[in-house]
């Protein structure tokens, strides 16, 4: 770490700065653990505190109560597309223009062999070799499966994807914020650069929605999908989300031909006609549960400014980094993460050579943030529930972790399933 510019900060400059934080009053939405710093909600959100009510309800007075007839009475049959009109402005989108189902893998899946089946002789699929594995393996599998066109899949690093925009390619797929070091890229350059080589891009803003505000109408963006459980809030498995431009939407012909993306499911016609709009995309049965969860866990964005947001966990990331550089020197930590905040997503990586069992022991210290391969300690900054002073108290954990060598004990080095 690199010495800090300006004064050296205390736990009492920080306790001030809670004081006068505009978002301060939305971490009240919030059920979290006492003692616990939540540094995990780029892979996991918490539960609100409506929550539990909201299940609670729909258990008692929708399907306790008035059973299958909830489709029609609770508007279940809507409910993708409500909860889709919920995420829109967060990512700057109409609302007739992104739906809730599925998850990020089936939605990648759905939206590119779409946009394949478009392109005639153009057979590639370009990707990043850097993109969250699910969204390669899901492009491996589908020009696997359409091998026998002469579809292939081209991985490249990021700095070669504009050179790769050859007249071969069909379709990209990119990913706005970097899983591993929070790295942002730029949306609507990317989408233009792309859109003139006549390639449409296919964006996973899994680390985007939520996190700050995004602009897919002002940016020209025609196509993405994202996770509902991260910044989102809508609980373990959450479903994703999936948009397309709206005067795109018409040509798009998904491969997964369900009974729900049907334009009138309930005739049981033999023959398969699309739904209108984003309908489409809906395959089988959604989860009502779950998509409850997820409008619940959009409400804590009720009125809440995303640019201020943004402005908060710029300054939450800034604050780690210089903390870090204070009191973390000679302990062997690296940043990982762009030190400008503008050329990153709300996640911060440190690259520690003994990460895991350093994450371990700061999780069993209740700081809570999560490893990746092969060195990464990854730590999130979501704004509407954390404050200046949980940025000064983990750094403070990681320094004792760290001085007192807790990170040495056996049982943190014992590898989890999930890390
Ligand atoms: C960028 C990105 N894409 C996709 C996923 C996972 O997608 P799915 O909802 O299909 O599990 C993750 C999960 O962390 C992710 O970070």
């Amino acid at each position: 770490m690199t010495a800090p510019a300006g004064g050296v900060l205390t736990r009492e400059d920080l306790l001030e700065r809670d004081r006068t934080d505009p978002l301060a009053s939305f971490r009240d939405r919030f059920q979290l653990p006492e003692g616990v710093i939540y540094l995990d909600g780029n892979s996991l959100g918490p539960p609100s505190v409506d929550m539990r009510a909201r299940i609670g309800s729909l258990l008692a007075a929708e399907w306790g109560r008035d059973l299958i007839a909830s489709w029609n009475r609770h508007g279940w049959f809507r409910l993708p597309e409500r909860v889709g009109a919920r995420i829109a402005p967060l990512l700057g989108a109409g609302e007739d223009e992104v739906i809730a189902a599925d998850s990020v893998s089936l939605n990648l899946f759905k939206l590119l062999a779409a946009l394949l089946r478009r392109t005639g002789p153009r057979r590639v699929v370009l990707a990043e070799a850097s993109n969250f594995p699910t969204d390669l393996y899901i492009a491996e599998g589908l020009t696997r499966l359409l091998g026998g066109s002469g579809t292939k899949l081209r991985l490249v690093a990021p700095e070669d994807f504009e050179g790769a925009l050859g007249s071969d390619v069909a379709v990209a797929t990119l990913t706005q914020v970097d899983f591993r070091t929070g790295r942002k890229r730029d949306l609507r350059r990317l989408t233009a650069v792309a859109k003139d080589a006549g390639v449409p891009v296919v964006w996973d803003l899994s680390h985007s929605a939520g996190a700050f505000p995004v602009r897919l109408n002002e940016d020209g963006v025609e196509f993405a999908v994202g996770c509902g459980y991260k910044y989102l809030n809508g609980g373990p498995g959450a479903p994703g989300f999936l948009y397309a431009a709206r005067e795109l939407q018409q040509a798009l012909d998904t491969p997964l031909y369900g009974w729900m993306g049907h334009r009138s499911p309930f005739d049981f016609e033999v023959g398969y006609r699309p739904a209108p709009g984003m309908r489409r995309f809906l395959t089988g049965t959604p989860p009502i549960l779950s998509l409850a969860a997820l409008e619940e866990g959009l409400r804590t964005f009720e009125g809440v400014d995303m640019d201020a947001l943004w402005r908060k966990a710029a300054a939450l990331g800034d604050l780690f980094l210089r903390l870090a550089d204070e009191r973390l020197a000679g302990f062997g930590f690296e940043p990982a993460s762009p030190r400008d905040a503008r050329e990153r997503g709300s996640q911060v990586s440190l690259r520690h050579p003994e990460g895991y069992p350093v994450m371990q022991a700061l999780i069993a210290r209740g700081v809570v943030g999560d490893f990746r391969e092969p060195d990464l300690l990854r730590f999130g900054f979501a704004p509407l529930y954390l404050r200046y002073r949980d940025v000064w108290d983990a750094v403070g954990a990681l320094r004792e972790v760290l001085a007192r060598e807790e990170h040495q004990d056996p049982r943190f080095r014992r590898r989890n399933a999930v890390t």
